[in-house]
């Protein structure tokens, strides 16, 4: 979390920083804060707040000022405030860092640098790398920098400044992404890609354990040895339009309508609409190795986690193998029970996930081959994964997770189909069949939004605006959508939202259903609808107030209901590509009624880069 950037160059550097940090601010947003350089001098403007805030703080004529580094927040160590804010500065004034990550062995540091004499203004784990740069300096901020990070257990994205070598842009990363961005006599360097869309598209792409030296003319990358590393020119596909909001009042909404062409582009190249054939041919299994695999892992977290819930039905029932789903927080620290014929699939919107990187990590230690579905070209998760499947969503900004979501499940849809006919599980008319159902999925959903059903979601959502307490039930397939519907609604409404197997209700939860209460009661699977609708029944007996997504046809579950969204007909096996859309889209509405942050909810961020 936290966004960090560069710029070296001829522009107006607090506005190239401002507009990159304003592109990074889902990364965090409670503090903001810029170190220029100006007439050798380096001026710092920090403070708690939103990136406008900062905007206004930066009081001096900038015209001249070409050079600067700059931070967004999500506090970490240290509550938001002025002092916590970076950069954080040497006791000379002289060095600046800003850092993404989170130094663990800070409070060691800080000892032994406070009994050298370092006055530290913060609470921050950062401010121990500028006093230990500093302590080191001795007229070279590339290796003063080098010896500070021989001291430093953690992880970081950090960008430092000295006003001993104006123009020079030292940066270094380890468990935190950092890209460089290249232009004509002009470079950058962002946590993350959006931020450097508008100037270049050009970059590189740091590895952990690599350091470089940034000016306006050049790049030289280091490893921490000190020796020069070679690396290749990466282009990224991604255009800076698709970046910006586009006349939405916020990127969620914007993302939410971009999920047919979101789909669409996922199943492009891989399904063939006319015979329903999946070839996933950017995965380099023999028919062998996929016959061979004996169990499959999903590790995920968030809405990622989310979708591998439904991957565990769907990759199960098609395989006929156990595939487990873990939160790759938990994963990481549980021994899993690993085999060498095991297959472990990491899904990540970012690719950047601190406890996804350290469950892949941990799989790769121990033999087992990881396939990663990710949506970031050249994310770690990416380089590091054995296979990779992306996910063509385009640039996902709200912190919520929309359109990365639905072409996650899409994905795993594809990967059942492959597989399964490698293995001979289901034969290649069956597979035909399901794969023409997946080529229609794209029009149904532009179908479910359609005015007409976006009416119903408004409606119901001004009742549930209205409520502190919701819940979402389900079984099956519709159990997995759910908790993705009860995520979605309290992360950015702060409705307070759970999820329950709908057969589970009875056994504690349905103590709390009394009259009123929202329950979206989620009944597409056929064969477990009438068990869905008896619980229905459960909660109508306690006056709660329930809105069913159905299947059209299903007519008879009206008299269950205050409210029924029908979705357009489908093979049951795909229904969570289309229940996902209306419960994002009603979490949505009862946000904006309740008037919440909805682009950058309260104490989240979207790219977790630390645990
Ligand atoms: C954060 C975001 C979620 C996201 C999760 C996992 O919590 O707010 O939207 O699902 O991280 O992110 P990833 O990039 O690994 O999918």
């Amino acid at each position: 979390m936290c966004g960090i950037v560069g710029y070296a160059g001829w522009q107006n550097a607090k506005s190239v920083l401002l507009e990159g940090l304003k592109k990074l601010e889902y990364r965090g947003y409670d503090s903001a804060g810029m170190a220029l350089m100006l007439s050798g001098d380096l001026k710092i403007f920090k403070g708690a707040g939103e990136i406008c805030d900062l905007e206004d703080k930066i009081n001096l004529d900038s015209k001249e000022c070409s050079f600067g580094i700059g931070h967004t927040r999500w506090a970490t160590h240290g509550r938001p405030s002025d002092e916590n804010a970076h950069p954080h500065c040497s006791c000379c004034n002289k060095i600046a860092i800003v850092h993404n990550g989170i130094i663990e062995n800070y409070q060691h540091l800080r000892g032994w640098l406070e009994e050298s004499g370092h006055r530290f203004l913060s609470e921050t784990d950062t401010e121990v790398l500028v006093h230990l740069v500093e302590h080191y300096y001795t007229g070279n901020l590339m290796e003063s920098m080098r010896r500070a990070l021989a001291l430093v257990e953690g992880s970081y994205a950090l960008l430092a400044v000295s006003s001993w070598e104006e123009g020079h842009l030292v940066c270094a990363r380890k468990d935190s992404p950092l890209v460089i961005g290249l232009g004509e006599q002009e470079n950058f360097i962002a946590s993350d890609i959006p931020a450097l869309l508008s100037h270049t598209r050009r970059v590189y792409i740091l590895d952990d354990g690599e350091m470089a030296a940034v000016t306006s003319s050049g790049v030289k990358i280091y490893n921490m040895r000190g020796e020069s590393v070679d690396k290749d020119i990466f282009e990224i596909g991604w255009d800076a339009v698709e970046a910006e909001r586009g006349g939405y009042p916020h990127f969620m909404l914007k993302e939410i309508m971009e999920q047919p062409q979101a789909v669409r582009e996922t199943l492009r190249g891989r399904l063939d609409a006319d015979t329903g054939r999946v070839k996933l041919s950017e995965l380099k299994f023999t028919p062998a190795e996929i016959q061979s695999i004996e169990k499959i892992h999903i590790v995920a977290c968030g809405t990622a986690y989310h979708a591998g819930l439904v991957g565990k039905y769907i990759l199960e029932k098609k395989l006929q193998l156990p595939v487990e789903v873990d939160l790759a927080s938990e994963f990481r620290y549980r021994e899993p029970l690993l085999a060498p014929r095991d297959l472990v699939v990491a899904i990540s919107q970012s690719g950047e996930t601190a406890d996804t990187l350290a469950a892949l990590r941990l799989a790769r230690d121990k033999g087992v081959r990881v396939l990663a579905i990710t949506n970031v070209v050249g994310s770690t998760l990416s380089r590091e994964a054995n296979d990779v499947l992306f996910t063509w969503a385009g640039p996902e900004i709200a912190v919520a997770s929309t359109k990365a979501y639905l072409t996650q499940l899409v994905t795993l849809y594809l990967l059942a189909l492959d597989f399964a006919v490698a293995r001979e599980r289901i034969t290649s008319e069956e597979s035909a069949e399901l794969g023409r159902n997946l080529s229609f999925l794209p029009d149904k959903i532009e179908e479910l939004l359609s005015t007409n059903s976006l009416n119903k979601m408004q409606t119901y959502a001004q009742k549930l605006a209205r409520s502190e307490n919701a819940f979402f039930i389900g079984r099956n397939l519709d159990f997995a959508v759910a908790m993705e519907g009860s995520l979605k609604l309290k992360e950015i409404s702060y409705i307070h939202a759970e999820a329950h197997a709908a057969g589970e209700l009875k056994h504690g939860t349905l103590a709390l259903i009394t009259e009123g209460v929202p329950v979206i009661a989620l009944a597409t699977q056929q064969h477990v609808l009438e068990k869905t609708i008896s619980n229905v029944q459960e909660v109508k007996a306690r006056d709660a107030d329930i809105l069913i997504l159905t299947m059209t046809g299903n007519d008879h579950v009206e008299k269950h209901a205050h409210e029924v969204i029908y979705l357009p007909a489908i093979n049951d096996f795909f229904t969570p590509i289309l229940t996902a859309v209306p419960l994002q889209l009603i979490s949505y509405y009862a946000a904006e009624i309740r008037g919440c942050s909805i682009d950058k909810p309260r104490n989240l961020a979207k790219s977790v880069t630390v645990e």
